[in-house]
């Protein structure tokens, strides 16, 4: 395991992603691969500054996914970009998957809006995308424990249906680099998957 990657995780929301992230963060350390671990969006100070309205702000959708790829466009400019130039591994906590899956799906913003954004950017693509889908119901249950919920998190239940089901077909249409994982199910039967799909990551 000597090149640079880039993964990415993505999910709807209340799936679990960040219990996985760390998860993999100190299974990649093990193996001495010490990674540049960022979110989106986020990632850089003015990142964190657009997520913050991104999460609170209403806005029209059109300005929610200028914001997203925004923020993008300087998380690859100083963070994203620098690191894989230098060899190091990147783990993103979402990237631009998840534009297409709650703009594109959750809000329907038409997808060659979304792609021409992307081609803007100059986006690169993750080596590896892990998607942790889990049904409806269970992240309905883990948001209903949470005390604080952002912006995304308060749409309805429609809205998280049509995230899941871009992710889904994000998935199907780019086969080579995503996998879907049950997240439904106890801990060490997805990091028994994680540590498969890692290990097969020459
Ligand atoms: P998080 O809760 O996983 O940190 O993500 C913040 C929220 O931002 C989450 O509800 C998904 C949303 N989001 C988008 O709508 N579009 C995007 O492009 C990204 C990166 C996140």
């Amino acid at each position: 395991m000597s090149n640079a990657r880039f993964i990415t995780l993505e999910g709807i929301d209340g799936a679990g992603k960040s219990t996985h992230l760390a998860w993999l963060t100190a299974w990649l350390q093990a193996r001495r691969i010490d990674p540049v671990v960022t979110r989106e969006p986020g990632g850089t100070p003015l990142g964190e500054q657009l997520r913050a309205l991104l999460l609170k702000e209403p806005m029209h959708l059109e300005t929610e996914a200028l914001l997203m790829f925004a923020a993008r466009r300087e998380h690859l400019e100083r963070v994203i970009q620098p690191a894989l130039a230098a060899g190091r591994w990147v783990v993103s906590d979402r990237f631009t998957d998840a534009s297409f899956a709650y703009q594109g799906g959750g809000r329907g913003l038409p997808q060659d809006k979304l792609e021409q954004l992307e081609h803007w950017i100059g986006g690169i693509q993750p080596d590896l995308t892990l998607l942790f889908d889990v049904p409806l119901a269970v992240s309905q249950a883990r948001m209903a424990a949470s005390r604080e919920l952002d912006r995304f998190e308060q749409e309805q239940a429609d809205f998280h249906a049509r995230v899941r089901s871009a992710y889904l077909a994000r998935a199907a249409a780019y086969p080579a680099r995503f996998r879907v994982i049950d997240a439904s199910r106890d801990i060490a039967a997805i990091q028994h998957d994680l540590a498969t799909i890692m290990e097969g990551l020459a």
